[in-house]
């Protein structure tokens, strides 16, 4: 079985809405399904799923595809990661190497980055790394967890792994470039050693803890490499997010411990954020897990600052947010240490709304005999509450604000109306989901040739007709995209609309344009009648072509019997011969 059809099978065998459905959520409207694009930031509805044609079409961010191209640009895969991952759904088993792995220009970094893995996880194992084991093991860190998390150890030694790598070929200028060793000195020594994995479960970094000595530095991480952006990362994202898929929300905590700790209690759908700001493309790695986030940072003061800002941030990517609040001494870590996992379970159940956190923080520290303290307060608090959708919920937040303040609920419903105004002018945009129809100006002749491609997709006697009339196409991609098709006929008899697009994965050319014309016709715009339509306006257009070229000819032409050969010819066309 070649590619192809390995491809096919599978995609037979998956349903595109039900596999887009476990992403995203859909609704049906009309023939279409639509849902939330997860490929740009949006919060409308533009993605819209065809079972008929077993394909998607963002009509916001254009992106389309079927149900590998979803996979492949949703999870960070490359086609053998994505059969990976729909060969067992669609039940078929795929021989070795079917498909082969393209090679990444990267492929030699990740190597050396997974040398370098092992060689720490297997220091931690020898007599060298008793004292770390020690150590982990007093915090609570048993020999799964270590598995778990591949932690390992670097040697209290200056050049261990480098000399290693080195022995093994790697030169040394690599080394320093990918942020493993600086003038053959080890970076990390002495540390225990945190694998910091991509996506895709790739290790990509290390964050090394100090454990046996003093250090200015708890951690020391990789910096900024290739194949390493801290922006992009998400930690424990490739473990979490199918844990998260399934329980519906995801964790964010800040640090690694945190993050080991909800591990070793079973807690799997975690990622840690680890200790920074978070980044757009942060959080939509974590909208591709699940609509519902809980923010469980650091109870301390630095831990709510950052609760405020990472909250706005997966709010403003249409995250639903909840708060997991600790007191001001524990992070997560330390609290289910101390107080168990049932208790930190009661903790997620009894999460706060991120509005009411952001109340609740505003309010700390506010000197409410001070006029200017109140009355900025009061105004920041009427602010937020306009971007409050349900009503109920902003009245019970005026009146608690008048409560709080003693200020009158007038006053204050007058200033909260004063910001819905403004707001609503500048969210009150219509709702566009474009429908391509609207969106694509087409001439009369790309619409029959749109038709005429569409119709010979779903039946081959379309294309023998187009054929048999000695019809052709005179403007090139659509020639292109005729001869793909004859031969996929050849080869394969049959065509599918989603299978074709697979076909075409690799050949931009066409893509582009069998995309256009997929997401723009309907089967019920392909009949008899129709065709014969297509196939007339496409054959007027070519006489057309070359009534004009033989006037051309004509011009050039000096000999007066050509001329009124090339004339006799153009009339001939005229009327239809
Ligand atoms: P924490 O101080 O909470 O670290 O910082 P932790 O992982 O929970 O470790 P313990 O409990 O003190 O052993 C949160 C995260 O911030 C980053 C790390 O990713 C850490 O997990 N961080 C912190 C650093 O990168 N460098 C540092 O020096 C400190
Ligand atoms: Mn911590």
């Amino acid at each position: 079985m070649n590619n192809q059809n390995i491809f096919n099978e599978i995609r037979s065998k998956i349903d595109i809405v039900d596999l887009i459905g476990e992403y995203v959520p859909l609704v049906q409207k009309g023939r279409n399904y639509f849902g939330v694009c997860p490929f740009h930031n949006d919060t409308n509805p533009s993605m819209s799923v065809s079972r008929e044609k077993q394909i998607y079409k963002c009509f916001s961010c254009g992106a389309s595809g079927n149900i590998f191209t979803f996979v492949r640009d949703y999870e960070h895969v490359d086609m053998k990661g994505v059969l990976d991952i729909l060969a067992p759904k669609a039940g078929v088993v795929l021989e070795n190497n079917v498909v082969s792995k393209k090679n990444s220009k990267y492929d030699k970094i990740y190597e050396i980055y997974e040398l370098a893995n092992k060689f720490y996880q297997n220091n931690i194992n020898t007599k060298d790394g008793q004292k770390a084991k020690e150590y982990l093991k007093n915090r609570g860190i048993n020999e799964e967890i270590i598995k778990e998390f591949e932690i390992g150890l670097s040697l209290d030694s200056m050049d261990s792994l480098t000399k290693v790598l080195t022995k093994k070929g790697y030169d040394d200028l690599t080394l320093d470039r990918i942020g493993l060793s600086s003038n053959n000195h080890d970076l990390f020594i002495n540390r225990i050693m945190v694998p910091i994995q991509d996506a895709n479960g790739r290790t990509v970094a290390f964050s090394g803890r100090v454990y046996n000595k003093k250090s200015d530095h708890k951690y020391v991480n990789t910096k900024e490499t290739e194949i390493f952006k801290k922006g992009t990362i998400l930690y424990n994202y490739h473990r979490a997010k199918e844990h998260a898929r399934r329980e519906k929300y995801l964790i964010i905590m800040e640090g690694y411990m945190d993050v080991f700790r909800a591990s070793s209690v079973n807690i799997k759908n975690v990622v840690a954020i680890m200790g920074t700001a978070l980044t757009t493309e942060q959080s939509d790695l974590i909208k591709r897990t699940s609509h519902n986030v809980y923010l469980c940072l650091d109870g301390d003061n630095p831990g709510q600052k950052a609760m405020m800002s990472v909250g706005e941030q997966l709010e403003k990517v249409g995250l639903q947010v909840k708060v997991i609040c600790l007191t001001d001494d524990e992070d997560p870590d330390s609290y289910i240490y101390k107080y168990g996992v049932d208790k930190f379970k009661s903790l997620i159940e009894s999460a706060i709304s991120f509005s009411d956190f952001k109340l609740s923080y505003l309010k700390k520290g506010i000197n409410f005999n001070s006029d200017l303290e109140l009355s900025q307060y009061v105004d920041t608090v009427i602010k937020e509450t306009s971007n409050i959708k349900d009503e109920i919920r902003r009245e019970i937040i005026l009146k608690k604000l008048a409560n709080d303040t003693k200020l009158s609920y007038n006053t204050l419903e007058k200033r909260l109306e004063e910001y819905l105004a403004k707001s609503n002018n500048v969210h009150k945009e219509p709702i566009k989901v474009n429908t391509t129809k609207e969106n694509i100006k087409l001439t009369k002749y790309d619409k029959a040739a749109y038709g005429m491609i569409y119709a010979m997709l779903l039946d081959k006697k379309y294309l023998d007709k187009f054929e048999k009339q000695s019809l052709y196409f005179a403007i090139a991609p659509y020639r292109y995209l005729l001869t793909e098709i004859e031969y996929y006929y050849k080869k394969y008899r049959n065509i599918e609309i989603a299978d074709f697009y697979t076909y075409l994965l690799d050949k931009e050319e066409v893509l582009e344009l069998y995309n256009k014309i997929i997401s723009f016709v309907d089967s019920d715009m392909i009949n008899d009648n129709a065709v014969d339509d297509y196939m007339k306006v496409i054959k007027d257009y070519n006489v057309g072509l070359e009534i004009n070229r033989l006037k051309d000819l004509m011009k050039k032409t000096y000999d007066e019997i050509e001329k009124s050969k090339i004339a006799e010819e153009i009339k001939l066309l005229r009327i239809g011969e």
